[in-house]
């Protein structure tokens, strides 16, 4: 059989998943299983960065996550699915990058300066913080990956990694990393319910788990288009959030729907509760994974859950650090350290 270019990916393990991680990466995520021999990765050690003042729920939002890539169609059978710190080899080789890294490289890569802003309620001025795109680069360089599906804003992430593969290979005259290529997610990022990107942060998302009471409460909330005060006003749908919500999640009625928005055969009270049904529907599987969310089964199958992905993990663990512990060893013994 013909080898199988790599991919790999990561996520970190701070709080639920919403639609906008749908489709700005399961779905992704899960088409790429096709193509690509596929490394999905719980960013465990990067999200311990941000959170490290509080980091008790790290554990289960790795487990909720993990629930949800499973019921989105990543698949255990074919690609290998890990927790960054059940691989020891990331931080070794985190550490040889670090090493090795001009520090004015870190200090000017633009998300660092933009996440001390954002993320202002935290002690963010440590040292491992400003290694993170280092140890974002040992992910991807320790399974030799081709492709990382990422969103825009992780390219300056990516183009570190690069930087760092070419001063590798000229440092010790060898050629063990590809230059790992960004694959940009092909959807447009999601807006939240208040038009904004939808994020943890904004408090604006509607999470896959969410109840069918409670999607359908949050679509009512839904921004739509300013300019439509009546509902006999016409629409204008390319700039309604709900109508480019129908073209992401329903796009063979999207045509419709904008149509009679745009002629106010439709109002937005029947527009938002239409979507609210489309919603329902395509969360089922998130819900269907966690039965104990729907009353009456006791929190033992949580931890029974919890258990299975745990298992997922363990299994993933193994494959991965099959392939870590080669590459580590080949990247020891370029750097003149013994393995
Ligand atoms: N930094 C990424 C994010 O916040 C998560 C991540 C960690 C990652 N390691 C990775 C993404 C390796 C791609 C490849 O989205």
């Amino acid at each position: 059989m013909v080898e199988r270019r790599r991919c790999l990916s990561g996520m970190r393990p701070t709080g639920p998943l919403h639609l906008g991680h749908l489709v700005g990466a399961l779905e992704n995520w899960r088409k790429l299983q096709a193509e690509y021999d596929c490394f999905f990765m719980v960013a465990d050690y990067h999200a311990l960065m941000s959170e490290y003042e509080h980091p008790e729920r790290l554990r289960t939002w790795s487990y909720e996550n993990v629930t949800d890539w499973l019921a989105s169609g990543i698949d255990p059978s074919r690609s290998v699915i890990f927790r960054q710190s059940d691989v020891p080899e990331h931080v070794e080789l985190f550490t040889i990058l670090a090493i090795m890294t001009p520090l004015g490289w870190v200090e000017r890569v633009p998300t660092y300066k933009e996440q001390l802003r954002e993320l202002s309620g935290r002690e963010l001025s440590t040292y491992g913080f400003l290694g993170y795109p280092i140890l974002q680069a040992a992910d991807i360089l320790l399974y030799q990956a081709h492709v990382v599906p990422v969103g825009e804003d992780q390219l300056p992430h990516l183009e570190l990694a690069r930087e760092i593969v070419r001063r590798f290979h000229h440092l010790y005259r060898t050629q063990i990393f590809p230059e790992p290529e960004a694959l940009l997610t092909p959807a447009p990022r999601l807006a939240g319910l208040d038009g904004r990107k939808m994020s943890k942060s904004y408090g604006n998302t509607i999470n896959l788990s969410e109840t069918p009471e409670a999607i359908r409460r949050l679509a009512q909330q839904m921004f739509t288009d300013p300019k439509r005060i009546k509902m006999t006003d016409p629409g204008h749908p390319q700039t309604c959030n709900v109508c480019g919500y129908w073209k992401v999640f329903a796009p063979e009625r999207a045509a419709t729907v904008w149509e009679e928005c745009r002629t106010a055969r439709r109002g937005c009270v029947q527009n938002k509760q239409e979507l609210a049904e489309v919603l329902v529907q395509l969360t089922e599987p998130y819900r269907q994974a966690r039965p104990v969310l729907q009353g009456g089964a006791s929190a033992a199958s949580g931890q029974e859950r919890y258990a299975k992905i745990e298992r997922v993990l363990q299994e993933g663990a193994a494959k991965a650090r099959a392939v870590a512990q080669r590459t580590i060893a080949d990247v020891k013994r370029a750097v003149g350290i013994a393995s």
